[in-house]
């Protein structure tokens, strides 16, 4: 042990992890895992340069100044804020271990897929303002009519709806009642309300990937760390 080693709860409050309370509980638990060792000792001391830690799984680290981003699968019946008066599900039902993050934007109650979640604000607050541009792909399946050519050349130059004409987007004809759609701003119901102008309503619909990071084959309900390379991608994509 060196001069340098700290206390685990005090290195994780000090990354924006969680604070040491939460850190002890998760300690209480067997939640975290230290250099592939399950910590059982409150007290563990630890050297901040030179640990791997894992909270549930998920590898934790300092990269950035306590920056966290996470890639969470939403299912369906799930409302994505960290709480709910009426007892609903919420995030906060699946990322208890992560009391510091919160949802970068939402997604609708019944829609599925991925959510990122951060412990900072600006970053949050960057990749979900129109001009950034920020692309988000939706992969939806609807009832109705299928839309025409004519229909599909609209609905990617822009439509107008209660709240404004619609930015420039991409629609794709998948297969049978189901088209990807490439959004670059980022309205309540946007989808949904574009297929309800064209008289389809959406049956179901699936976030697969916000900017450079995609849902992949992360399972429903479950959460991983961005990797390096994708948190300097995301980075990247509101540089300007
Ligand atoms: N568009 C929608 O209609 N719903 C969502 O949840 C996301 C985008």
């Amino acid at each position: 042990m060196t001069e340098e080693n700290i206390r685990l709860s005090k290195l994780l409050s000090s990354w924006g992890f969680a604070s040491r309370r939460k850190v002890e509980e998760l300690i209480s638990e067997g939640r975290i895992v230290v250099d592939g060792i399950l910590v059982e000792e409150q007290g563990l001391k630890v050297d901040p340069a030179n640990v791997k830690i894992e909270v549930d799984g998920n590898e934790i680290s300092s990269d950035k100044a306590g920056l966290q981003i996470f890639a969470f699968h939403k299912p369906p019946n799930v409302l994505s804020s960290l709480k709910d008066d009426f007892g609903r599900k919420t995030l906060s039902d699946f990322i208890k271990h992560l009391p510091r993050v919160f949802p970068i934007g939402r997604l609708d109650y019944d829609t599925t897929g991925l959510i990122l979640l951060t412990n900072q604000g600006e970053l949050a607050n960057k990749l979900l303002h129109p001009r950034y541009k920020v692309e988000k792909e939706y992969f939806a399946t609807v009832s109705g009519k299928p839309l025409t050519k004519e229909e599909m050349i609209r609905f990617s130059q822009g439509i107008e709806l209660e709240d404004g004409l619609t930015a420039p987007c991409t629609i794709k004809f998948v297969k049978e009642n189901s088209y990807q759609v490439v959004l670059r701003e980022g309205r309540k119901r946007q989808v949904k309300r574009m297929f309800q102008f064209f008289y389809l309503r959406v049956e179901s619909l699936v976030r697969t990937s916000f900017g450079p990071i995609h849902l992949g084959n992360l399972p429903e309900g479950k959460l991983r760390s961005l990797t390096d390379k994708e948190i300097r991608n995301l980075t990247n994509s509101i540089s300007v």
